[in-house]
């Protein structure tokens, strides 16, 4: 078994689990700006910048959002933000110099276009939540606020050409969760080629599944979760899926990309 090395990067990030409860202690602004210019500096497709993130002060606003995603931690943030895809801020640049950003030949609003700017979206807030780890705070993730884009479009503003992709929660840790377990590495780093033979792929799903099922998460501690082979079954059929797809292409339209 090789040795994993350390540092205070590696550490940071082999250490990161998603943190659901908050002390309500304020974010400095230092802490904020520092946060704020990390997630800046991310990597970004054809360095066309097309990410926003709004930052949510108003207490109202939170708890609407905390609604949509029937997640009380969300209201409770010290620290939130929405991250979103944004060409209109290039549309507008676009616009400003004579192009037609109504027309087909408006490439900034294919689905490539809003593909990438996903792509970057997620770069920006993983390094925004690797800089707050590291300086002691605690994140999560949250899709659930696209329960409802309908209405988060609706809450945020958000013009034409923008779209919501996640939600990110930041405070002083009121909890400690253990880690969650991941599948052994041969599951899910391959060398040159996908495995040929799905046997291979799930070789260690036994004991997977039995560590998965071992741990306690602090929002139900009162009974292990389900395997992991359970859990993906029940998303595998879970209806909501479909419903979030249908809504998903009606807003993406409304919010004037080309998806179909
Ligand atoms: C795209 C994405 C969306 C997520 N949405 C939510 C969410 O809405 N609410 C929540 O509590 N956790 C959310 N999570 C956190 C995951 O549940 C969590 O990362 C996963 O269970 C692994 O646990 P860990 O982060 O503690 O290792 C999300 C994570 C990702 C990457």
């Amino acid at each position: 078994m090789p040795n994993l090395r350390h540092n205070e990067t590696i550490d940071t990030l082999l250490n990161r689990r998603s943190i659901r409860a908050f002390s309500s202690e304020a974010i400095d602004e230092d802490t904020v700006a520092t946060l704020e210019t990390v997630a800046q500096r991310a990597a970004c497709s054809q360095f066309l910048n097309d990410w926003s993130a709004i930052k949510i002060t108003d207490s109202s606003i939170k708890q609407k959002l905390s609604e949509i995603g029937n997640q009380m931690y969300i209201a409770t943030a010290p620290l939130l933000y929405v991250f979103i895809i944004d060409q209109h801020r290039n549309a507008a640049i676009a616009h400003k110099n004579g192009v037609d950003t109504s027309s087909d030949e408006f490439m900034l609003k294919t689905r490539y276009r809003f593909t990438q700017a996903q792509n970057d979206v997620i770069l920006a807030l993983h390094a925004m939540e690797t800089a707050a780890e590291s300086l002691g705070l605690g994140c999560v993730i949250l899709g659930s606020i696209l329960n409802s884009r309908t209405q988060l479009i609706d809450i945020l503003n958000l013009p034409e050409y923008t779209y919501p992709v996640l939600g990110l929660a930041i405070g002083k840790p009121a909890q400690n969760p253990e880690l969650k377990p991941r599948m052994s590495a041969n599951m899910q780093i391959f060398e040159n080629t996908y495995p040929a033979d799905d046997a291979e792929l799930l070789e260690n799903l036994a004991d997977f599944d039995n560590r998965v099922h071992q741990y306690y998460d602090l929002r139900n501690a009162s009974r292990p979760v389900d395997a992991f082979s359970a859990q993906i079954l029940a998303i595998a059929a879970d209806d909501i899926a479909k419903k979030h797809e249908a809504e998903d292409v009606e807003q993406v339209t409304r919010q004037g990309f080309n998806v179909a």
